[in-house]
């Protein structure tokens, strides 16, 4: 057991979920939620933070400023508590109630924004209230997640190597995009060490990320209303986009398996398994080809507990067919929602339902 004297040191990167028992697929789940922000973003926020201090832009008497969904904002909670800072948290009514308990809890000032920009949706609005808050007082400071080179850099340096050293024979890696912090630390490291390895984006139906026209999304952690600045579509395969139905589907599936997970998780082994049937799935022979797949689970379930895992909200806020079963075991005739085109010929829904 490491012995540790602040709560960001401890980190597990090398806990993988084996998912062929659940879903038929040969794919592994990369587990991301255990450390003290419960989320991969702790990542992001360290590295973000440490660039900052080395730069001198963050001193002793700084307060951070940032924009999120919810758990970017818990780990620069958890961070600024251990390093001494003030930290006000934009988000928006998406963003679970337990995650903003969670950030008041650490000391942090949460901002709840409640109608979204007319054109670039919540995002959008939550951006120019942190421009309002960093106009105000200029000892406020923004790392600004969805630019700062921290955010893919954390990924390139830590959650690739550690998906590279265990799977030597990787053939293709699924991950969710949001800032896509992830997906291009990811798509960076393969490229440049291992360009056999295909790195597929998973994305939300709704999400403008990849081009895709923007519709209501419920789940926070994937997903944008403005494209990413951090994107670069070179880089990475065609978008593979999930209906939040299938995504809660999913995330149910997870459960009844032993394992209660995150919206997101949900949508990027859903993405997974619908790519893995349409590439990989049974020949005329009835065998699948040999593939080893992964995706990155961001974070676990609890904080799901009264959205995803909660009847009553996914019938009133997603659909009655987020409640039913069958997309487990890679069985046929099972909908993991549409894909959408990207890079080569951005926006146009390629195959639908
Ligand atoms: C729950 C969840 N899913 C997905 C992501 C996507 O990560 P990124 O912003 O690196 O694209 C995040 C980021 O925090 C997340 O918290």
């Amino acid at each position: 057991m490491p012995v540790i004297s602040a709560s960001h040191e401890f980190e597990v990167s090398d806990l993988f979920v084996n998912l062929q028992p659940i879903f038929g697929h040969r794919l592994f789940l990369k587990v991301e939620g255990f450390n003290f922000a419960g989320s991969i973003k702790l990542k992001a926020a360290r590295e973000m933070v440490a660039q900052a201090e080395a730069a001198g832009v963050l001193r002793p008497g700084s307060t951070l400023v940032e924009s999120s969904s919810g758990n970017m904002g818990v780990a620069l909670s958890v961070l600024a508590a251990a390093r001494g800072y003030r930290f006000v948290c934009v988000t928006d009514s998406r963003c679970n109630e337990a995650t903003r308990r969670t950030m008041t809890s650490y000391g942090a000032e949460v901002h709840v924004l409640t109608e979204p920009h007319p054109t670039e949706g919540f995002l959008g609005a939550r951006i120019r209230h942190v421009q309002a808050l960093l106009a105000e007082d200029g000892r406020r400071v923004w790392l600004n997640q969805y630019l700062s080179p921290g955010n893919w850099m954390a990924h390139y340096r830590t959650t690739a190597p550690a998906i590279a050293r265990q799977f030597p024979d990787l053939t293709v890696l699924f991950v969710g995009a949001g800032t896509t912090g992830t997906l291009m630390g990811c798509a960076r490291y393969f490229g440049e060490r291992r360009p056999s390895v295909r790195v597929v984006p998973v994305d939300s139906v709704g999400s403008v990320t990849f081009g895709a026209p923007p519709a209501t999304r419920h789940i926070p952690g994937l997903g944008t209303s403005v494209r990413p600045p951090l994107l670069d579509d070179s880089l990475v395969d065609r978008a593979i986009h999930v209906e939040e139905r299938d995504t809660v589907r999913t995330c149910r599936e997870l459960m009844r398996g032993g394992f209660l997970f995150g919206g997101s998780t949900g949508t990027a082994v859903s993405g997974a398994l619908r790519w893995l049937d349409e590439h990989h799935g049974d020949g005329a022979g009835g065998v699948r080809e040999r593939v080893t797949a992964v995706t990155i689970a961001p974070d676990l379930g609890e904080r799901y507990l009264d959205t995803v895992y909660h009847d009553e909200w996914v019938t009133r806020s997603i659909g009655p067919e987020g409640l039913l079963p069958g997309v487990g075991r890679g069985g046929p005739g099972t909908d993991r929602g549409a894909e959408h085109g990207t890079g080569h010929g951005a926006g146009v829904p390629a195959v639908t339902g």
